[in-house]
């Protein structure tokens, strides 16, 4: 019998355009893990809701979203791939476990503290219980490992948490997932500050790079990346700006930092930076191209969505039944 390959499940939210850290941190690693487990890669359009979004903007960047992952060469005959509003199994998990999970522990998010800052009594409750929904996400394919970000460890391990409350409170249930974090590229910084990461949010649009940025802009946005007035191209966290352009060119030419400072003894920041604008263009072009064929092609985008909803569908509903039964609702026979 073929051994059962471990399950791994990860999205990424359409709130805003993808960024060169969402590309690095989470989508290249993905394409890395595609032959040797068995994938759910899911655009979280209700995680994206916890703020308020543009309708017509959210339909085009959830599409675009999916593109972008068929594009990076995440392979939709190999993997499931799915938007989470088609899969209604998350909002029911997300319910139920939101009676298995307390205040407290949401209240030390330290996203939910920041945004909480930001927004004040304003905030929504959507963005309070985010977490509960991303546990729920996680547990109900009952994944064995997660790829995210380094930010994205908080909410692991309050999913871990609520899974493990779950099963102690009943009977083993729910897998225990693990964060599956890159070593390399687990976060890509703002090029204007190298103190907070690269994120799609951010007002400065000179401190993110998109997916989708032309060739020109990314020159534009590299050769502004603030740095410092040392001059010496050295990994460390004395120079952080220096550091990050370091880290996106050794993920992307696949050099160590160390071979990246030797090749750039004594030349300065000019052409260094002008060969991390020209690895990051090479990177993104053919995957723009793609894209833009694929957002082109509406109807076999929806011909992938609608496979990858029904095998989710169904995976998910086991999992649903299961809690359900164990918490004492009462099922109904089909
Ligand atoms: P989000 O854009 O918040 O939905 O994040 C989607 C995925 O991209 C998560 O796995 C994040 O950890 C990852 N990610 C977002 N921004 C960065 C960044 N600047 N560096 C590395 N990974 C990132
Ligand atoms: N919260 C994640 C983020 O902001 C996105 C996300 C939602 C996610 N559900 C998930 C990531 C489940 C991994 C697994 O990046």
């Amino acid at each position: 019998m073929e051994e059962k390959r471990k399950v791994i499940f990860s999205g990424i939210k359409p709130s805003g355009d993808l960024t060169l850290g969402n590309y690095i941190g989470a989508i290249k690693n993905w394409v890395k893990l595609q032959d040797e487990y068995d994938c759910y890669f899911c655009v979280v359009d209700l995680h994206a809701i916890t703020v308020r979004q543009e309708p017509k903007d959210l339909r085009q960047r959830t599409l675009e979203i999916l593109s972008i992952y068929i594009a990076s060469g995440i392979d939709p005959d190999k993997n499931t791939l799915f938007i989470q509003s088609h899969v209604p199994v998350h909002s029911e998990a997300a319910w139920l476990l939101n009676c298995y999970t307390y205040m407290g522990e949401l209240s030390r998010m330290t996203q939910y503290k920041d945004k909480s800052q930001k927004l004040g009594d304003s905030i929504s409750a959507g963005l309070f219980n985010y977490p509960v929904l991303m546990a729920a996400d996680i547990l109900i394919y009952n994944a064995d490992l997660v790829p995210v970000g380094k930010d994205q460890k908080q909410h692991l391990e309050i999913a871990r948490d609520i899974a493990e409350r779950f099963n102690n409170i009943y009977s083993p249930t729910f897998v225990i997932p693990d964060a599956y974090i890159p070593t390399e590229g687990a976060k890509i910084m703002d090029l204007q500050d190298a103190s907070k990461k690269m994120s799609k949010s951010e007002e400065n649009p000179n401190g993110y790079i998109l997916i989708m940025d032309p060739p020109e802009v990314i020159r534009k946005k590299v050769s502004r990346a603030v740095t410092d007035s040392l001059g010496i191209v050295k990994y460390s966290d004395e120079q952080p700006g220096v550091k990050n352009l370091i880290n996106i060119l050794s993920v992307l030419t696949k050099a160590s930092p160390e071979e990246i400072e030797k090749n750039y003894e004594g030349k300065g920041y000019a052409q260094f930076k002008s060969d991390v604008a020209e690895a990051i263009i090479k990177e993104l072009e053919p995957i723009q191209t793609k894209v833009k064929e694929l957002m082109a092609n509406k109807s076999y985008l929806e011909e992938i969505y609608k496979k990858g909803a029904e095998k989710a569908n169904y995976v998910s509903m086991k999992t649903l039944r299961k809690m359900q039964k164990k918490i004492g609702l009462i099922p109904i026979s089909k």
